[in-house]
């Protein structure tokens, strides 16, 4: 295993329950909270979490932006929209990976060194679990090559099927990870 990899960490876990410095949210373009990840993460916050999220103006499918964390052991949660599967032709690799990637960017202009993030778009958006894990794992070991600043990248896997797919994924090379 390489270092890089060592970085990369698969957690089975509420995702509320980790006390990293940041959490991501699997939001919607509104920020304004929903079922899934979403509602988790807005229940153990508590209100204020909506509260900041009301004066945010909502957010572009593929970017992310930054709330306190509240009542979550996190300090912080970076909420992005992943895309809904339309069958992939609508652009959706590119979306789903800049989610990851704004995400990151986001993370470390406000000093994260531990984030976790749930399978984007895996849920009501419908992603194939396969084809997205993939994606999340190429831009995570992408983007910890070029940056020291973050320690480690949870995955977190809800259900073993998130957990198969993950580890499928972590197991391609990178060559293998980095299709055209
Ligand atoms: N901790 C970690 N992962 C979780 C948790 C949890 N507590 N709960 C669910 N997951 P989804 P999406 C996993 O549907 O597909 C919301 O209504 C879940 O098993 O939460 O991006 C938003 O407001 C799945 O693997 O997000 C949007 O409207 C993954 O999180 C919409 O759903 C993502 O599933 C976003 O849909």
């Amino acid at each position: 295993m390489t270092e890089n990899v060592e970085r990369i960490r698969l957690v089975a876990d509420d995702i509320t329950r980790l006390a990293v410095d940041a959490i991501v949210n699997a939001a919607n373009r509104s920020l304004l909270g929903g079922g899934g990840v979403d509602g988790a993460i807005h229940r153990a916050a508590g209100p204020e979490l909506l509260a900041e999220c009301r004066t945010l103006g909502g957010c572009e499918t593929g970017q992310a932006k930054l709330t306190r964390g509240y009542r979550l052991p996190a300090t912080y949660v970076i909420h992005t929209v992943g895309p809904i599967w339309q069958g992939g032709e609508q652009g959706e690799p590119a979306l789903l990976a800049a989610c990851y990637r704004n995400s990151l960017d986001l993370a470390v202009a406000h000093g994260v060194r531990s984030i976790a993030f749930p399978a984007i778009s895996c849920g009501v958006y419908g992603y194939p679990l396969d084809a997205a894990a993939r994606i999340a794992v190429r831009e995570v070991r992408h983007f910890l090559q070029g940056d020291t600043r973050i320690a480690v990248v949870y995955l977190v896997c809800f259900g073993e099927e998130v957990r198969n797919a993950y580890q499928q994924a972590l197991s391609l090379g990178s060559d293998a990870a980095y299709p055209g």
